[in-house]
């Protein structure tokens, strides 16, 4: 599908790294106004302890109101499967809506097996206050945001094009990094490779901001790029490599992969909209499904 590019509005992003997780949360704020949004927020989780901070998501409140801003949307690029969304604290504290892909209802059909979560659980994306379809645009102040939807590393993955800026979630990730894994569960190499189509398929400036980052070979942590580097240098889909050499890559690589360290915490928190699981007592709880993934 064909969207309408903004270029000319250029949104004030200003990024947060989570050493804990390799992740990167944006405050993408509208030139014209007061008016922003949080991108993939992260809760402090210490898995071992089953201790739950909130160091990341008090600096993103802080930014917010040291710069006097407006919170109008919280954003989940995605289900992410290796950190714990903080949407619901930013919620509480700031207002905005949290949105995410209506995808999310083929990951709650999934991980409602896995984790046998009874006829409670809904799995209708109730959890979330917006579900965005393919081409669904929303306002941050002034600016018209577009979310497309992305299919391959998750079935509710969604690029938001917000102006000359776009925000990849998992679809890429920086040049020497490549792209993100699809063997999860409703993954698909060959829609990942489609996906990333889309995003290369933006005007060659558009800004990209990666959701993750780890370093390669040693370099500083970087988060953004452009559509041109990217079709140009990046090691998975760069320099015209085609489909079937991705899905070849990209299937081979991924059956080596370990879990995410997080997965299990992060899936059960993230497809509620980032709440906590609670038991029969209303005790906050997470399971370990014993080789359930
Ligand atoms: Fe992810």
């Amino acid at each position: 599908m064909k969207v309408s590019i903004d270029m000319t509005t250029k949104p004030e992003v200003s990024a947060h790294f989570d050493e804990a997780t390799n992740t990167i949360s944006y405050i993408v704020k509208d030139p014209r106004s007061d008016h922003c949004a949080i991108i993939d927020s992260v809760m402090d989780i210490d898995y071992a302890a089953g201790r739950i901070t909130f160091d990341h998501a008090d600096a993103l409140i802080a930014e917010i109101e040291a710069r006097g801003l407006t919170l109008d949307w919280i954003i989940e690029t995605h289900v992410h499967a290796d950190h714990l969304s903080a949407a619901p604290y930013l919620q509480e504290r700031l207002g905005g809506k949290i949105g995410v892909g209506e995808g999310i209802k083929v990951v709650q059909e999934t991980f409602g097996k896995v984790f046998n979560e009874g006829t409670e659980f809904q799995r209708d994306g109730s959890q979330f206050d917006v579900l965005f379809k393919d081409g669904d645009t929303y306002r941050i102040g002034t600016m018209e945001a577009v979310a497309i939807h992305t299919p391959g590393h998750t079935p509710a993955c969604m690029v938001h094009v917000i102006g000359d800026a776009a925000f990849v979630g998992d679809t890429l990730f920086m040049p020497d990094g490549g792209s993100a894994r699809c063997d999860f569960p409703g993954g698909d190499a060959g829609d990942l490779y489609d996906s990333i189509q889309k995003v290369l398929s933006l005007p060659d400036e558009t800004r990209l901001f990666m959701c993750h980052d780890y370093g390669p070979n040693g370099r500083a942590i970087r988060w953004e790029t452009t559509v041109a580097e990217q079709k140009r240098e990046n090691i998975h889909v760069g320099g015209g490599k085609t489909r079937d050499d991705f899905i070849r890559f990209r299937t081979e690589r991924d059956a080596q992969l370990a879990m995410p360290k997080l997965i299990i915490p992060s899936l059960q928190v993230n497809m509620r909209a980032g709440e906590i699981p609670t038991d029969k007592d209303g005790r906050q709880m997470l399971k370990v499904p014993v080789n359930g993934l």
